[in-house]
């Protein structure tokens, strides 16, 4: 797994940790000067002013992020969250491990919730909604909006795999309540694990704050009183921000490489019989850290992705729902702490089951077998060896009946 920061980790990350170790700052605080500036903080910052977002706190993992989100938002026992079944199994594990239960709901052909299923599965329960925004590219964040208005329940973005994408000129991750990312080695910008949270609300943040670091308010400016009063530490450690502050910077770089990357790949692909790119709900916003075509049948998908090596999107048991081994060892089961999973199993969801089995990813920014990306054209290649693997690739397919 290499998303798009990983390749180009150099000398400007190399900068950053060294001033970490001649420092000899490790943590995001100085217990003897709470108000000294880290490097924590200062990609805290810099990821606000890149997405336009009010508040971001950085985080041990996307997952981190995640759990932060639903605990910031009071989100737990007897809520319900609707989460799609195609994304990976953190958000819903975030999910159950805020007391609340997850109902799976179906993804449209652009890989995301399908809002007319979201429509179909709220209740008095439902608490938030929770997009994920798959392979690069952004859920339909205008209508989940408005559903969520309407229905006066949260939305927390899933945005691990989209950071840096846009809807409609917004930063994924910025437009919902909160949105949670992932900077683990396959996403846009990685810090090795790591992640981050982004909400435009002064309280949301202060509350994921402290579920962050033991119920502390910023910079430990003493104990918050808004909850969660328990929080735990899921700090993240001063090399690693080094190496985001590092990322940050290239991050602009590297969504120009993926795009231009896409759209040779789009030009080869042109007129391809069978089948047709995944639609987007914003396409100037893409990450464009796949290209993903949508076959008319099953079969034929199944058929190009073994002559590419490999197998459509729902082979994937990372993402799929009906594959995952966590969830589906969990079904007729309930959590210790009273949590459930609704329409989890496999069949329960039709549309995602059918669109995933006439799914094939090619990679043009992020190469991840575990997600199901094909091919091997990578952030670092040229347009002349972009153009060339993207021709070979077009013509294996081409020869499949
Ligand atoms: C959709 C999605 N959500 C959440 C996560 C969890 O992120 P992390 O690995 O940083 O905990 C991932 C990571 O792969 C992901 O792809």
């Amino acid at each position: 797994v290499a998303g798009p920061g990983w390749y180009y980790l150099g000398s400007k990350e190399r900068v950053q940790v060294m001033s970490v170790l001649k420092e000899r700052q490790l943590s995001r605080y100085r217990f003897d000067n709470l108000d000294s500036m880290s490097k924590t903080m200062e990609l805290e910052n810099r990821l606000a002013a890149e997405l336009g977002a009010g508040y971001v706190l950085a985080v041990n993992s996307g997952t981190s992020a995640l759990l932060c989100g639903l605990r910031a938002l009071g989100i737990g026992r007897g809520d319900e969250v609707i989460v799609p079944g195609y994304t990976f199994i953190a958000s819903i594990a975030a999910i159950i491990y805020s007391g609340a239960s997850a109902v799976l709901a179906e993804i449209d052909d652009s890989l995301t919730l399908d809002v007319s299923d979201v429509r179909r599965k709220m209740s008095k329960r439902t608490k938030a909604i929770m997009p994920v925004h798959m392979i690069g590219s952004g859920a339909d964040m205008t209508s989940i909006g408005e559903i969520a208005n309407h229905q006066r329940c949260a939305v927390i973005e899933d945005t691990a795999q989209a950071c840096g994408g846009r809807h409609r000129g917004r930063a994924l991750g910025t437009i919902g309540d909160v949105g949670a990312f992932s900077m683990n080695v396959g996403k846009t910008i990685t810090t090795g694990d790591g992640g981050f949270l982004a909400t435009n609300d002064r309280g949301l943040y202060e509350r994921a704050f402290a579920f962050h670091d033991h119920g502390f308010r910023p910079n430990r400016g003493g104990v918050s009183e808004d909850g969660p009063v328990m929080g735990l530490n899921l700090r993240m450690n001063e090399l690693g921000a080094a190496i985001g502050v590092a990322q940050v910077d290239r991050m602009d770089k590297l969504l120009r490489r993926c795009r231009r990357n896409k759209s040779l790949v789009r030009e080869v692909f042109s007129g391809l019989a069978g089948g047709e790119e995944r639609p987007l709900h914003d396409l100037e916003g893409d990450c464009a850290t796949a290209f993903v075509i949508i076959f008319g049948s099953s079969s034929r998908a199944a058929r190009v992705a073994a002559a590419l090596g490999g197998s459509p999107l729902a082979a994937s048991a990372k993402h799929n729902y009906a594959l995952m081994p966590q969830l589906q060892m969990l079904q007729d089961r309930v959590t210790d702490n009273g949590s459930t999973v609704a329409h989890g199993r496999p069949g329960d969801l039709p549309r995602t089951d059918n669109v995933l089995q006439r799914a094939v990813a090619l990679s043009v920014g992020m190469v991840d077998r575990y997600l199901g990306t094909l091919g091997d054209i990578t952030v670092i290649d040229d347009p002349g060896t972009v153009r060339r693997k993207a021709k070979r690739m077009r013509g294996i397919i081409d020869k499949v009946r």
